[in-house]
Formats: C-alpha cells, sequence, structure tokens
C-alpha cells in the first residue's frame, strides 16, 4: 500500500514537472516573438514620423509621440532598431527606413558639444555602415570620432561628458564608456592609433576612479583640472551620489565587455565580471530581473522598474557569456535569458499598434527631474532588439 501510494507520488510528480516544462517557451520562440513585436512597432513610428523631417523619437507619454533633432543623446537609436531588423530580414522597406533615419543624424558629426557622438553615430551610422559598407557611411563616422576626440585630455586621461554646471571642473559619466567603441572601429577600420591610446586611457582612468570596493559605480567623477585627480564623486541621475543607479550599473557592464572585446585586455574582463556579479547577487534585484531605477532607491519595491536598464544589461551579458571561459559565462547567459523572458512578456512587450510604436514599456529616463518616468525609450528598444540578435546568433551557431 505505501509502495503504491509512493509510486503514484512519484507519478504525480514527474507529470507536473512534464506539463510545466512543456509550458515555458523555447528560448528561440521567445526571440522570433520579440522580433515579430519589434518589427511591427518599428515600421509602425517610422511611418508616423516620415515625413516630419528631422524628426526622431524619444518617448510616448501622455498619448503623445515626443520627438528629438538630432541633437539629443538618443538620436541614433530609432535608426540602429531598423538596422537590426534590416539584419534579421532584409526587406528594401525596412533598408529604405533604416536610410532615411540614419540620414536624420547625419549633422551631429560636427557636433563637440557633447560626448555622446557614439551613441548618437555608431548606432545609426556604424550599424548602417557594418550593413551594407556605403562609404558615406563611413566618412561620417571618422569625422564623428574626430569631433568626439577633441573632448579628450591627455593630462586626465579621459573623454570630457558635459560642462561645469556650476560645481564640476571636468565631470566625466560611467556612460561615456558607451561612447569609446566608435572610436575603437574608426582607429582599425583607419589606422588611427591615437584613438586606441585614447580609449585605453579613458577606460583605464575609469576603472580606476568610477567604481567603489563593491564593484558599483559612481554616475559622475569629476576631475581636478590642475592635478588631474577626483575632486567630486556625485549623481545626476540617481538615487544618492553613493546609490547604484541602474542604468549606470548597466553603462559599466556594457562598457568593460565591449573594451575586452576589442583591445583584449584581461583587466577589463575581470571588471565586466565584478559589475555582473554585483548585479546577480544584489538583494534588490527583482525575482523577475529587472531591476528598480536605482538599487538603493529607498521605496524600493514600491518604485519603478527600469526597462532600459535591463535590456542594456541582457545584451552585455549575452556577449559576457561568450568572451568568459570561466565557469561564471552560464550564469551570465542564465541572468540575460530571465531579463529577456521577463522584457518579452505582457508586462513590459508592447502589443503591436499599442505604446506609441515603442517596443518596450516602463523605463525610467531621469526621475529626479520628474522627467521619461515609466515610459518607453528608444535606447531600451535599441539594445533589447540587439540582445534578441545576439541571442538568435548564438541560436544558430549551435
Ligand atoms: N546617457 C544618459 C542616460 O543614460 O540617461
Amino acid at each position: 500500500m505505501i509502495m503504491r501510494v509512493l509510486w503514484m507520488g512519484v507519478i504525480l510528480l514527474v507529470s507536473i514537472l512534464w506539463v510545466s516544462c512543456d509550458k515555458k517557451e523555447a528560448l528561440s520562440e521567445v526571440v522570433e516573438r520579440g522580433l515579430n513585436v519589434s518589427r511591427q512597432q518599428a515600421m509602425f513610428l517610422a511611418k508616423e514620423l516620415e515625413n516630419q523631417e528631422g524628426k526622431l523619437p524619444r518617448t510616448y507619454e501622455n498619448n503623445e509621440l515626443k520627438t528629438v533633432s538630432y541633437k539629443s543623446w538618443v538620436s541614433g537609436f530609432f535608426s540602429g532598431v531598423l538596422w537590426y531588423l534590416y539584419e534579421n530580414d532584409s526587406t528594401e522597406e525596412l533598408k529604405k527606413y533604416a536610410e532615411l533615419y540614419t540620414s536624420r543624424v547625419e549633422s551631429a558629426k560636427n557636433m563637440t558639444s557633447t560626448h555622446d557622438l557614439g551613441f548618437m553615430l555608431y548606432c545609426s551610422f556604424g550599424n548602417g555602415y557594418r550593413l551594407t559598407h556605403d562609404s558615406t557611411y563611413l566618412t561620417v563616422l571618422k569625422m564623428g570620432s574626430k569631433s568626439l576626440s577633441t573632448r579628450f585630455d591627455s593630462k586626465i586621461g579621459a573623454i570630457n561628458s558635459w560642462g561645469t554646471r556650476g560645481k564640476w571642473q571636468y565631470p566625466v559619466i560611467i556612460d561615456n564608456m558607451m561612447n569609446l567603441e566608435m572610436l575603437s572601429f574608426v582607429a582599425k577600420e583607419t589606422g588611427e592609433k591615437s584613438y586606441l591610446d585614447m580609449i585605453n586611457a579613458h577606460a583605464q582612468t575609469t576603472l580606476k576612479q568610477h567604481f567603489r570596493p563593491d564593484n558599483s559605480c559612481y554616475h559622475v567623477v569629476s576631475y581636478d583640472t590642475i592635478t588631474g585627480l577626483p575632486h567630486a564623486k556625485n549623481t545626476h541621475q540617481g538615487y544618492a551620489d553613493e546609490s547604484a543607479w541602474s542604468r549606470g550599473q548597466a553603462w559599466a557592464l556594457y562598457g568593460y565587455t565591449m573594451m575586452y572585446r576589442e583591445t583584449g585586455r584581461p583587466e577589463y574582463l575581470e571588471q565586466a565580471c565584478k559589475i555582473a556579479r554585483f548585479i546577480k547577487s544584489h538583494p534588490n534585484l527583482p525575482t523577475d530581473k529587472v531591476p528598480y531605477w536605482d538599487f538603493d532607491a529607498p521605496d524600493i519595491p514600491n518604485t519603478f522598474r527600469d526597462a532600459s536598464a535591463a535590456a542594456v544589461m541582457a545584451s552585455a551579458l549575452i556577449e559576457l557569456s561568450q568572451l568568459d571561459k570561466s565557469v561564471d559565462a552560464s550564469a551570465w547567459f542564465d541572468l540575460a535569458e530571465m531579463q529577456i523572458r521577463s522584457l518579452s512578456s505582457p508586462d513590459y512587450l508592447a502589443k503591436p499598434g499599442a505604446n506609441g510604436g515603442f517596443i518596450l514599456k516602463h523605463s525610467v529616463g531621469n526621475l529626479n527631474k520628474n522627467s521619461e518616468v515609466d515610459v518607453p525609450l528608444s535606447y531600451a528598444d535599441y539594445y533589447y532588439v540587439e540582445a534578441l540578435l545576439r541571442l538568435k546568433k548564438i541560436q544558430n551557431e549551435k
């Protein structure tokens, strides 16, 4: 009798496991579903702004589409989304829109007043050049890199991010790591070695000054222009100077993973793994792995998630899982998979035709300024689509 009950228990357990395994959507299906929704949304948005010259999508707030010109740091993300979708599905319509929205960013190449040229030009023209080899795109990337390089100071060993804003001498924000990829690409394409020296100096200075003992990072480090040493460590978009602003941690993770890919320097891989460990083991990372806007926000769990931080983290973790040859690699992949599954659920992924044509819901731009809170953002969409394609490539290579 006892044996019979035990056997029935085992059979019941196996059946429950079977059904629950069976129910889980295969990752390849999640990827295809995500790409399908992304394509529908991007086409919707592309058509919406097609005849509004110079306009590029930023967010959708209070039922209104908000746009920017080429001058904004987010100007290049939408064409980047279109290029990724074209890479996945080479239709003439996607190419036409990718070219159109890329062309709207071109004037940014001459801007020397911003450090964001990597975001603006590499996501747009960089992806365009990678997929089409159009030499005019390379010319824009070269010009943009020249403009960006004017912001480097060899005494400090970093590219300047912002003006003084009344309190800083030479502010460098963690986000600036993301702008190094364009310089690396152009250096390799043209042999301009000074750009490689510049990005290594910036990455080394940031590694030394931006990180805390727990491997989280400050948002802003400002350097004294006479001594070349930090005189202030602050936040701008995070909860507090000493808190871990989630997107900042994401930029750091992505930046050092990318720098290891570009240079092969082991200290960058080591730093990326340390950041990944900080994120993965943080007690305030929710079970769906989409972080709150700041890991130290005082009102957790009653505060906003930042889907953009999750998308940037997921894309970086997928790459890190391929570059890191240690036993940790599968943990990076698993965390990214959980983030992508969450972002691809109805909690975050828009219904086709809704969300103003943006792909993901629930990001936070700058909560301190009550700006872009709990809204879609073009960079959340960009890094989500990039992550989906990175997953698809890995699956295709298996
Ligand atoms: N680079 C600005 C931001 O992450 O909001």
